[in-house]
């Protein structure tokens, strides 16, 4: 592989006293799709903010595109969508505004050109929300607000893009709306760290998957296919498999 476009290694964190990643590696290589999997409270998030850096390392490294974290400058390479919560609050931003504001970091002085008002239209094209534009995004739905949150992700046409959970809470028609945005970014090599709780609708894009348990990497290699029908909370019954088919990952290791 190629210099990896995200790596961690030896990563350690604690919140509050609590360890929460208790030393993982985790890369991704240029053009890659990795999923990063594991039970709720795994540490998944944790890890994808370490990277972002709300979440303070206390051991390992963190690498982006071959730069110390610390040394690293350049986010407009790297688009975020963060994990998202039903709080809203405050002054209700319109579609547009939030959308706009991922694309300051591509901005000089943050004055908006030709090329970036047109950056903000696209991006809200490829979600399907150009219609509305306007609108304060607390009129959205859950599904059209994630939309919103992976238009200002896209908008500063990021090399690799990083989403924590961006299926969950996503009503059906939305989901199909983010998983035809990300096949096209895949289609025109923009890396992805996916965050999942489940394989589903985005499986045919994952290269790599990486499942985390209890901070620790528990499986790193090609994404487990059954993973999002047997081996979730609550789906923890016996099923009849084959010795051959005794993968770790369909026999509910990752609950
Ligand atoms: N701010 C915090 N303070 C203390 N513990 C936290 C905080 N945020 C998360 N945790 C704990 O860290 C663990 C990992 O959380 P998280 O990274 O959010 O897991 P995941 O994204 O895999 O569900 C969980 O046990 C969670 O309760
Ligand atoms: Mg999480």
């Amino acid at each position: 592989m190629s210099e990896p476009v995200l790596a961690l290694r030896g990563v350690r964190a604690e919140l509050g006293a609590r360890p929460v990643l208790r030393g993982i590696d985790l890369t991704v290589g240029r053009g890659e799709v990795v999923a990063l999997l594991g039970a709720n409270g795994s540490g998944k998030s944790t890890a994808v903010r370490t990277v972002i850096g709300q979440v303070p390392v206390s051991a390992g490294t963190v690498e982006l595109f071959g730069t110390p974290r610390a040394r690293f400058r350049d986010w407009a390479r790297l688009g975020y969508v963060p994990q998202r919560t039903t709080a809203a609050g405050g002054v209700p931003a319109t579609v547009t505004e939030v959308v706009s504001s991922g694309r300051l970091s591509r901005t000089r002085f943050g004055v908006f050109r030709k090329a970036d008002h047109a950056a903000v239209r696209h991006s809200l094209e490829l979600v399907g929300l150009a219609d509305r534009a306007r609108d304060p995004v607390d009129a959205l739905s859950g599904g059209q607000h994630q939309r919103v949150l992976i238009a200002r992700a896209l908008v500063a046409e990021p090399e690799l893009l990083i989403m924590d959970e961006p299926m969950a809470g996503v009503d059906l028609a939305s989901q199909e709306v983010l998983a035809a945005t990300l096949r096209e970014q895949v289609a025109r090599g923009t890396t992805v760290l996916l965050v999942l709780h489940e394989l589903g609708p985005l499986e045919p894009l994952i290269d790599r998957a990486v499942v985390l348990r209890d901070g620790c990497v528990l499986h790193d290699g090609p994404p487990p296919r059954a993973v999002g029908q047997h081996a979730l909370p609550g789906h923890d019954h016996v099923h009849p498999h084959s010795p051959a088919d005794a993968h770790p990952l369909r026999t509910g290791l990752l609950s």
